[in-house]
């Protein structure tokens, strides 16, 4: 299967990533579907991208036909073997959970055709933990995009141990056609490139704060002002979700057993009130009012 080749793709999940890549897919002239465990989500997943993709009409970036036509190829269900059936490429993008991936893989395996690609979304479970679930290793593999995917260029396509030439570069080109800019790994690692960068920067981070060195506020101060990031740690940490990074740490910690692996206090006692960042309009800082305040633990 050539990415040229794609004409149908399934994205499972339509949380904050699987519903902007859906309409990456749909914006690239592919028919796509996309999945969820709850019709609320699917709903609000098409009412939100209708806003975005508005935007860019309002702005003179798209035509109204351009804009009519991608909806007419997004379709949204939530049964998840209509939403295969067909599909010639499938991207996941559910909750960071091993267990739900591998069940969500293990019924893709069912009800996709021999031929297709499932690619998973996951930011730090490689796709080899995955592609057991399923009768098709060679064809799966890590496909990694970021947030906001409809704004974000990079995508890191990660080859499994068994995952074949042909199955990478199908994701690569597939990225492409979706006008982002793929990276390949040709060996896997948790954390991928940019999550292992970027982990040791946030470590280092939260050592500082835990530490009792600086608040968070002038940490993210210090990475804007000195390193030119567009958002320090703790702030680009609320504008992904604190329980991604929550989740994350809890799997690497239930892996090594190591104490420096656990969640830092500050992050855990955030994600136990359900403080989760923007999204909940309030992690370490508090978005309620512009500009965002800072909170105390
Ligand atoms: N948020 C980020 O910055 C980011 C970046 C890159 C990758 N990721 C990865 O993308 C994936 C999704 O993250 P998100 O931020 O979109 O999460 P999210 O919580 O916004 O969305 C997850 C969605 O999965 C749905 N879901 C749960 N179980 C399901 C199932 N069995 N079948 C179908 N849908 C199911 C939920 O209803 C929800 O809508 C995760 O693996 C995450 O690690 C996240």
């Amino acid at each position: 299967m050539s990415a040229s080749e794609i004409q149908t793709l399934c994205v499972t999940g339509a949380g904050q990533m699987g519903s902007q890549i859906a309409m990456l897919g749909a914006l690239a002239g592919i028919e796509t579907r996309l999945h969820d465990i709850s019709p609320e989500q699917l709903e609000t997943a098409v009412a939100t991208n209708r806003k975005h993709i508005q935007r860019r009409v309002d702005k003179g970036k798209m035509t109204d036909d351009e804009m009519a036509g991608a909806f007419e190829r997004l379709t949204a269900t939530s049964d998840l073997t209509a939403a295969a059936t067909g599909a010639d490429f499938v991207i996941e993008a559910v909750v960071e959970r091993l267990d739900v991936k591998r069940a969500v893989f293990e019924e893709l395996d069912r009800a996709t055709p021999e031929h297709a690609i499932l690619a998973t979304n996951s930011s730090y479970l490689m796709s080899s933990e995955i592609a057991s679930a399923t009768q098709r290793p060679d064809r799966v593999c890590n496909m990694h995009f970021f947030f906001p995917p409809l704004v974000m260029k990079l995508v890191e396509v990660v080859k499994g141990e068994a995952t074949s030439e042909s199955t990478a570069e199908a994701a690569m080109t597939l990225a492409r056609r979706m006008g982002r800019h793929p990276v390949l790994l040709h060996k896997e690692l948790p954390g991928f490139l940019v999550n292992r960068i970027l982990r040791a920067i946030v470590n280092e981070a939260y050592h500082l704060l835990d530490s009792g060195v600086a608040s968070f506020e002038d940490i993210d101060n210090a990475c804007r002002l000195g390193l030119n990031h567009p958002l320090g740690p703790f702030q680009l940490s609320d504008f992904s979700g604190l329980d991604i990074g929550y989740n994350a740490r809890q799997e690497i910690f239930a892996r090594t057993g190591r104490p420096e692996d656990a969640p830092p206090r500050a992050l855990a006692v955030r994600v136990e009130r359900g403080d989760l960042g923007r999204k909940t309009g309030r992690g370490f800082y508090d978005y309620s009012s512009e500009p965002p305040t800072s909170t105390e633990d």
